[in-house]
């Protein structure tokens, strides 16, 4: 039978490789517990508000949410000083992206995208006919400079993830600010900050962008610090005129009420946001003095993962034998390497006990190959 003619480009789009849910991987391996350290999820949960406020609410569960999340857009236009019309929302980062996209990029204009980066720009790229234009990072890190070099007229969006999604690492302020002012006003610069509140340093309040630059797009989660992804709920900042460009391809009630609930509630628990950063920090202070023990190079991250250098003999099984599931970061084309979720404490434990493993079989392997002279 003959298919249906899809649109043209559509065949060029890769499906995108989200993490598995944790259902997902504990049918597919035949796991009864799995502690997944895949897709940079939040282990410390959420915040214990949610659950209560939630169940006060179910009777408000069949009518359709609120399509300006009012009081969400109030509550955040306070406490980051901008106007409730400099604030977008979104069913996640993913959809603010897929619509910063559909804004912005029309067919065989160009978006530059640093690689390896969040995977999805490169999609809605595609999706839009658009051309990604690869910029391979240097030393780890987002490469402005050559940005800059490779700006054309057909130039539309240059995507900077910042921290930088797989690696870590973020770019000086007075890097961003040198970068943003050279970028030609006409080109959407979105900054993607789904880990900004992680630097291993007090970051800039990069808020104040939005007030001198009218090209930039701001993207926030409640994912990753608020522990709630799985209610799917992000937001953008940006110049009202930019903002109302993007709301023009936004599916009118994109939010769904528990969403927005669980996100108001979450912003006022400043003990548990104080426990989530504290356990980052802890657990990456641990892999960073164990991985120099076991001489793992990794990369320090500003982020609630890290980038491990493994070496070329896959480690995955070895992980899933544990009952862990890590990110082979050759997906990112980063061969050698996995990425690591930090988890609690004693999960951090766990994954460092593996790499223990891990560790002496290389050494094994190596002495071996030494004696037998290969
Ligand atoms: C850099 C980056 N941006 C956006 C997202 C999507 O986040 P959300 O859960 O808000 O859709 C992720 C998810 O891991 C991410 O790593």
């Amino acid at each position: 039978m003959p298919m249906v003619r899809e649109r043209s480009g559509v065949d060029k789009i890769a499906p995108y490789q989200a993490a598995k849910s944790l259902e997902s991987i504990k049918r597919e391996y035949g796991l009864s517990q799995v502690i997944k350290l895949a897709g940079n999820e939040n282990r410390m949960g959420c915040s214990a508000r949610v659950g209560e406020v939630l169940n006060q609410l179910n009777s408000q569960f069949a009518f359709y949410p609120d399509p300006n999340c009012t009081i969400l857009r109030e509550r955040l236009s306070t406490l980051h000083h901008v106007s409730s019309e400099n604030l977008i929302f979104g069913n996640g980062s993913f959809e603010l992206i897929s619509l910063a996209a559909h804004a912005f990029l029309g067919e065989g204009e160009e978006s530059v995208i640093p690689d390896p980066s969040f995977g999805w720009y490169r999609n809605v790229t595609l999706q839009m006919n658009g051309t990604p234009v690869m910029v391979p990072l240097k030393d780890f890190t987002i490469d402005t400079g050559r940005i800059l070099e490779i700006i054309s007229e057909r130039t539309k969006i240059i995507w900077i993830c910042n921290p930088n999604n797989p690696t870590g690492t973020i770019l000086a302020e007075d890097q961003l600010n040198d970068f943003i002012n050279r970028v030609p006003k006409h080109v959407l610069i979105v900054l993607d900050e789904a880990y900004i509140d992680f630097t291993e340093e007090p970051y800039f309040n990069t808020i104040d962008l939005i007030k001198e630059h009218k090209n930039i797009i701001l993207l926030r989660t409640f994912s990753k610090l608020y522990g709630l992804a799985s209610f799917r709920i992000g937001y953008g900042i940006g110049d009202k005129e930019l903002i109302e460009r993007i709301n023009r391809v936004r599916s009118p009630i994109n939010v769904n009420f528990s969403a927005q609930k669980a996100a108001e509630v979450s912003l006022d628990d400043e003990a548990f946001k104080n426990s989530v950063l504290d356990n980052n920090r802890k657990g990456l202070n641990l892999y960073y003095t164990e991985l120099e023990k076991l001489g793992f190079p990794y990369i320090r991250s500003n982020g609630n993962f890290l980038l491990i250098q493994t070496g070329k003999e896959p480690v995955d099984n070895t992980f899933l034998q544990n009952g862990i599931i890590v990110r082979n970061a050759g997906e990112f084309g980063l061969d050698g390497w996995i990425r690591v979720s930090v988890g609690t404490y004693e999960e951090n434990e766990k994954v460092i006990e593996v790499l223990k493993t891990i560790a002496e079989r290389q050494t094994g392997r190596r002495k071996n190959d030494y004696e037998t002279g290969i």
